[in-house]
């Protein structure tokens, strides 16, 4: 079963549906207690309804709204696991002393991480009448003293561990060199003795036979003055421990490959540092406040299974797109859910993916391998079995090999079903034929055996998708580049939330270069050449279309 899954909605609902104790670790980056404009990042349906939802009554409110989020988590969070809560100096000290000591317990309390965020001073024109706020808070709380933790390290810069590692050896390993003896205040008797005839005058720093290691390692030398020294050899330094100071992560800059455009977003180091210091490989991650993805970005990287949950349209769909990017042949496949499906999507999904999808959304518990007992694809929880068609108008036969391969698959429940007059079993499909229809009026009156034909629709609301028309239009040359003007329309009853571009497209592969486009035109620089754009509208409900534009650029432009 897939289990890395991307939900769009409140975080608390979609928290309550989450089974206790299955998840590992917990990052949040939830809107702070700012009242900045720019906390609103997305400006969608969703984010403003939650943005409303969280400064309509003060701090007091806002603790309140983050607690009950909160009291989620750690419902849903191992007895082993760990929570990280990024906030700042706005709400830090209510969310310390009001939420998380009361959820998850000061003795459970693990640290609170500084986080310098920001380089920058405050500009000039401004009159300083405080210090500038240059740091978050991030809150770290386990559920009990198992949780996981492994210390981070800190290597800092090439440039300033060659300073530091400043010698070579014969083979060329880079060292640095430390004494090995000890200084006059801190003088041991037993420590004294001669070693390659050197006896330092207050003791050597180790006994005898680690001396004698330590020179076999080939790590003891003496300098030119004759003075012995320990080398330290750069590629054995596995870097300094990190405190709860943390300077050395700079924020996502204008320039770095990362952006995705908005003030919230958060570095894929900040989130590398955190996962790894507190989960393994396979565990599962949580971001519910999933923002432009960088959580499950970094844990998809790192091999961890994840959940990211948001309330908006666009983050969900970023984070999409952000996740397709990386995703390679040995990537886990993802879901995304959103409140309403289209009916192509689903139609066309891989067979496997959406019958584990459409029995889990059922309620009932998918196959874990691809080929099913009997063709069965699951089972409720009660032990009745479901089929799932990928397809419309199913006939009478599939009824009666169902029918069959039921009975074939557990004996003693079939019958048990048939006697208490519970269905026997499910197929979910697009929809059914009549002779389908028929036949199973025909089993409930003659053989006293139910079986229920359950509707995609029935199980999940289906909307039409957008629809997508692009216009383009030749600017001209501007030295050896065509420069060209495209212009995409969509429409939607749910309204059109934004354009996406990839002005090379790679079939299937979506990369956009564009990604939040509102107003649906762009003007591009083509060289010579064929050329694939592809485009994507996205509304409302999170619903896309695709358009593909192939184009031939020579003396003149071919839209084929
Ligand atoms: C500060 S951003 C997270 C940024 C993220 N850490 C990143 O690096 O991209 C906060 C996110 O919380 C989302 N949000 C706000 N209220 C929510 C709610 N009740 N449930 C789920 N998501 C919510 C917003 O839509 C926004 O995307």
């Amino acid at each position: 079963m897939a289990i890395n899954k991307l939900i769009l909605g409140d975080c608390l609902e979609v928290l309550k549906t989450l089974e206790n104790e299955t998840v590992d670790l917990i990052y949040i980056d939830p809107p702070f207690f700012s009242n900045r404009t720019y906390e609103v990042i997305w400006g969608d349906k969703g984010e403003i309804r939650s943005f409303e939802d969280r400064f309509s009554g003060g701090i007091d409110h806002y603790i309140g709204w983050l607690k009950d989020r909160i009291q989620e988590m750690y419902r849903i969070l191992k007895p082993t696991g760990s929570i990280f809560v990024h906030c700042d100096y706005h709400a830090n000290a209510e969310i310390k002393v009001f939420v998380l000591n009361k959820i998850f317990g000061s003795n459970n309390f693990r640290n609170e991480i500084t986080w310098k965020r920001n380089f920058t001073k405050k500009g000039s024109q401004f009159k300083m009448s405080k210090l500038a706020q240059n740091t978050d808070t991030i809150f770290y709380y386990v559920k009990n003293d198992k949780a996981y933790f492994s210390t981070p390290r800190i290597n800092g810069s090439m440039e300033e561990l060659l300073l530091r590692y400043d010698k070579e050896d014969e083979d060329s390993r880079r060292f640095k060199s430390e004494p090995i003896e000890l200084p006059r205040m801190m003088a041991r008797e037993n420590l004294i003795y001669e070693y390659k005839n050197y006896t330092p005058k207050y003791g050597w720093m180790m006994v005898r036979e680690k001396l004698e290691e330590i020179d076999k390692q080939g790590k003891l030398y003496f300098t030119k003055n004759g003075k012995p020294r320990r080398k330290s050899f750069l590629d054995e330094y596995g870097g300094s421990e990190a405190d709860n100071i943390w300077l050395d992560i700079t924020p996502v800059g204008q320039n770095q490959s990362e952006i995705i455009g908005y003030p919230t977003q958060k570095p894929e180091a900040l989130l590398e540092r955190i996962i790894k210091m507190a989960s393994n490989e396979n565990d599962v991650i949580l971001d519910c406040f999933v923002g432009g993805g960088t959580t499950i970005t970094v844990a998809d990287k790192l091999n961890r299974n994840w959940i990211g949950i948001d309330q908006s349209v666009q983050a969900v769909k970023v984070t999409e797109f952000r996740l397709n990017k990386q995703q390679n042949l040995f990537s886990k496949p993802f879901t995304v859910q959103l409140h309403k499906y289209d009916y192509d999507t689903l139609r066309y999904k891989d067979a496997f993916e959406f019958e584990t999808w459409i029995v889990g959304q059922f309620g009932g518990l998918a196959n874990s391998k691809q080929r099913g007992d009997l063709g069965l694809d699951g089972k409720t929880r009660e032990n009745q079995p479901i089929q799932v068609k990928r397809s419309d108008g199913i006939g009478r036969n599939v009824i009666d090999n169902f029918f069959s391969a039921v009975q074939r698959f557990d004996k003693a429940s079939f019958e048990k079903n048939k006697s208490e007059q519970k269905p026997i079993g499910f197929i979910i499909a697009f929809s059914f034929g009549k002779g389908a229809i028929q036949e199973v009026a025909r089993l409930k009156n003659q053989e006293n055996v139910i079986i229920k034909l359950v509707t995609v629709e029935d199980i999940v609301p289906i909307a039409k998708k957008p629809t997508l028309q692009v216009e383009m239009q030749d600017l001209g040359k501007i030295k050896e580049l065509r420069q060209i003007s495209f212009v995409a329309t969509g429409q939607s009853e749910a309204g059109i939330e934004f354009f996406a571009w990839d002005f090379a497209y790679n079939e299937p592969n979506f990369v956009p270069e564009i990604l939040l486009d509102k107003t649906g035109k762009q003007t591009y620089l083509f060289k010579a050449g064929e050329h694939k754009i592809a485009v994507k509208v996205v509304d409302n409900e999170g619903l896309e279309n695709i358009e593909v534009i192939k184009l031939k650029v020579n003396g003149e432009v071919k839209r084929n």
